[in-house]
């Protein structure tokens, strides 16, 4: 009986070790400012945007009362479309891929901040209840014009 009560402890210390592990990666990482890879808008081919549903026009689509989806292109060293314009009191997903090589994207002064991969579509949402102006930046480093790759966001009252 004593053994099988030390192998249910010992079984419940290793699973709350995994438990512990995962959420080190999972929330660890991403609360120490570390950029998680987000796919969580699928996959598309970078070298055929101009034929993908959403990226073939990049910007801004109205899908409901308050909620808005816009899609966004980065290469080098621009974003597509470079001025982006919302409503306040809306919700917008953004999804965000790269036509070229690896980039990032930061909405300044919200928590929406993402590595943006060839092939790959990150979907990031974010609540603008306020009217205000933000900028957008790359923050992994992708070329000569790096620090110049950059582009506005409007939410208009
Ligand atoms: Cu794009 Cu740095």
């Amino acid at each position: 009986m004593h053994v099988h009560n030390y192998e249910k402890l010992w079984l419940g210390a290793s699973l709350l070790l995994i438990v512990g592990f995962i959420s080190t990666i999972v929330y660890g990482a991403a609360g120490a400012g570390v950029t998680m890879v987000n796919d969580e808008g699928g996959h598309v081919n970078p070298n055929n945007l101009g034929n993908t549903s959403g990226f073939d026009d990049p910007g801004v689509t109205k899908i409901g009362p308050s909620e808005y989806e816009v899609h966004v292109a980065a290469l080098r060293f621009a974003f597509q479309p470079g001025t982006i314009e919302v409503p306040a009191n809306s919700t917008v997903t953004f999804y965000v891929t790269s036509r070229d090589v690896i980039h990032g994207f930061q909405i300044v002064g919200t928590n929406a901040n993402t590595m943006v991969i060839p092939g790959e579509v990150s979907k990031i949402t974010v609540n603008f209840d306020e009217p205000g102006e933000y900028g957008i930046v790359c923050h992994e480093y992708c070329g000569a014009g790096h620090h110049s790759m950059a582009a506005e966001l409007l939410v208009k009252e």
